[in-house]
C-alpha cells in the first residue's frame, strides 16, 4: 500500500464534518500548503530521540494543556500561564522525581475535537455539535455551528503566534531556573502546595549556589528549556496541508506539531488518521481506553511502527480508575512480550468523567491521583518505566475539577472550559508533587544515577 499525504482520503472520515462549500475547504487547504511550517523536522527528530530515552527509563514526560484551545481565550497572559504551570510541574518532577523531564504542551494546534454526537438540539433547534474552533463556533446557533474553512487558516495563525511566544519564553529568559521562585501564581494561596513549592525553590537555589561555586559562571544552560507541542491529529485537511518533506532527508513530516496523537475514537486500522500518520516520521501517541482490554494492538502497532523504532510510539492509557489495574496489566504484559519499544504514558483524565449535582461535567482530583498510583504500581509490577503523564490543565484559577487541598467544591464560580474540565494551577502543582513523590517512593533500587544534564533541568 503506497502512502501519500492524500492517501487518507480514500477512506471515509466520520470526523470530517460536511462543509456547505467543499470547494472552499479545498481552496483553504491549498493556501495553507504555501504557508511556512510551524515546527521543523530537526526538532521532531530530537523529540523522538528524547522519547526513546524516556521509554528506556531515563526521563519523564509531562504532556499538558487545554482540552480544547479557543480563539477567544488567546492572550499573552493565558499562554504564559499555561507555560508557567508546565514549567513548575516539570521542575517538581525533576527535583522530586529525580529524572529529567520532557515538556510537551497540548498547545498551538489543539483546535479540533471528536464528539460522540453529530448534532444536538438547542432551544428546540437541531444544530451541529461544536467540533473545535478550527471547524465551527461554540455559540449554539446554526450560523456559528456551520463549518467554516477560514477557521482552519485562523487556527494556523493562532498556533503560529502561540508558538512564537512560547519559543521566546522557553529561550529568552523567562524559563531561567534562577527565576523559579517568581513563577508562583498569586492565587496559589493558602494551601500547603505553596509552601512545598517555596521549599523546593529554596533547595534548588542552594544547589545552584553550590554549582556556581564550582563553575564560576554557574550552569549556563539553566536559562533555556525545550518545549514541544502536540495535539490530536483529527482534522486531516489541516494536517495534510502542513505535512512537508524534511529538507535534509526528504522524509514526510507533520509540521503542525512535534507530536501528534490518535484519539480513542480514531485508533483503529481503517481510520484515515492512522493512514495519514503511518507515513510521517513524527512520534505518535495512541490513546487506549478500556475497550483495549478486548483487542490486540499488534496490527495497529505494526502499521504505524513496522521498524520498531524507539520513541516512535507512545501508548497513552486512559481506562479510568476502576478498570485501570486489569486493563493496564494485560496490555503492558502483552506489548512487553512482543518486544516493541513503546513509551508508557497515562492520561488519568478521560477515563474518569463525573458530574456535579447540577449536571456539570467534572473530574475528581482523588480519582486522577489514584489512577496515577495504579498505573505506577502496574508498571513497577510488570517491569516497565511509567514514563509519562498526560493532563488537561490550565494556568488559570478555574473551578472545573473537584478536590485538592484548595478544596474546590463549587464548580459554578469559574467554570470556563469549552470542552473537558481541567486542573487549575494549584491542583496541577499539587498533582505533580503527589505523582513525583509516589514515583520516587516506589522506584526500584538502582545504581547511583548519572548526573542530570543541566540542559534538561
Ligand atoms: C482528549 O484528549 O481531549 C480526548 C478527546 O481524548 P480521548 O480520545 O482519549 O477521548
Ligand atoms: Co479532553
Amino acid at each position: 500500500m503506497s502512502w501519500s499525504r492524500e492517501s487518507w482520503r480514500s477512506s471515509k472520515d466520520p470526523y470530517l464534518p460536511e462543509y456547505p462549500d467543499p470547494q472552499a475547504l479545498e481552496l483553504a487547504g491549498e493556501k495553507l500548503k504555501t504557508y511556512p511550517p510551524l515546527v521543523f523536522a530537526g526538532e521532531v527528530r530530537q523529540l523522538k530521540a528524547e522519547l526513546a530515552l524516556a521509554g528506556s527509563g531515563k526521563s519523564y514526560i509531562l504532556q499538558g494543556g487545554d482540552c480544547a484551545e479557543t480563539f477567544a481565550d488567546f492572550t499573552a497572559l493565558g499562554i504564559r500561564d499555561t507555560f508557567r504551570v508546565l514549567l513548575q510541574m516539570a521542575l517538581i518532577f525533576t527535583f522530586v522525581g529525580e529524572k529529567p523531564v520532557i515538556r510537551l504542551g497540548r498547545v498551538a494546534g489543539q483546535f479540533a475535537k471528536p464528539r460522540s454526537a453529530a448534532t444536538e438540539v438547542v432551544a428546540g433547534e437541531e444544530v451541529m455539535t461544536y467540533r473545535g474552533d478550527m471547524i465551527n463556533g461554540i455559540e449554539p446557533n446554526p450560523r456559528s455551528r456551520t463549518p467554516d474553512p477560514e477557521r482552519m487558516l485562523e487556527a494556523y495563525f493562532h498556533s503560529a503566534a502561540t508558538l512564537n511566544l512560547l519559543r521566546a519564553f522557553a529561550g529568552g529568559g523567562y524559563a531561567d531556573l534562577y527565576r523559579a521562585g517568581k513563577w508562583l501564581f498569586d492565587f496559589v494561596g493558602n494551601s500547603s502546595v505553596r509552601h512545598q513549592y517555596e521549599n523546593l525553590v529554596k533547595n534548588i537555589n542552594k544547589t545552584l549556589s553550590v554549582m556556581r561555586a564550582y563553575t564560576e559562571s554557574g550552569p549556563p544552560s539553566a536559562q533555556k528549556v525545550d518545549l514541544y507541542c502536540s495535539h490530536e491529529a483529527l482534522f486531516l485537511p489541516y494536517e495534510e496541508a502542513l505535512a512537508r518533506n524534511d529538507s535534509l532527508t526528504g522524509d514526510p513530516v507533520a509540521t503542525s506539531a512535534h507530536f501528534l496523537w490518535l484519539g480513542e475514537r480514531t485508533r483503529h486500522l481503517e481510520s484515515p488518521q492512522v493512514e495519514f500518520l503511518r507515513g510521517l516520521i513524527n512520534p505518535v501517541g495512541i490513546k487506549c481506553g478500556p475497550k483495549v482490554a478486548g483487542e490486540s494492538l499488534e496490527p495497529l502497532l505494526e502499521r504505524l511502527d513496522p521498524h520498531q523504532e524507539p520513541g516512535r510510539i507512545t501508548l497513552i492509557l486512559r481506562a479510568g480508575v476502576n478498570q485501570a489495574e486489569k486493563v493496564y496489566s494485560r496490555l503492558i504484559r502483552t506489548v512487553k512480550a512482543s518486544g516493541r519499544p513503546v513509551v508508557w504514558m497515562l492520561d488519568p483524565m478521560h477515563g474518569n468523567p463525573r458530574h456535579d449535582s447540577t449536571g456539570l461535567k467534572t473530574r475528581y482530583f482523588s480519582d486522577i491521583l489514584t489512577e496515577c498510583e495504579v498505573f505506577i504500581n502496574v508498571c513497577r509490577a510488570e517491569g516497565v518505566h511509567p514514563a509519562g503523564f498526560h493532563l488537561e490543565m490550565t494556568g488559570k484559577n478555574v473551578t472545573e475539577c473537584i478536590g485538592g487541598s484548595d478544596r474546590v467544591e463549587n464548580l459554578q464560580s469559574r467554570y470556563e472550559t469549552t470542552c473537558d474540565p481541567r486542573l487549575n494551577a494549584s491542583q496541577a502543582l499539587e498533582m505533580a508533587f503527589a505523582i513525583a513523590e509516589y514515583l520516587v517512593n516506589t522506584a526500584p533500587a538502582e545504581k547511583p544515577a548519572a548526573p542530570v544534564s543541566a540542559r534538561f533541568w
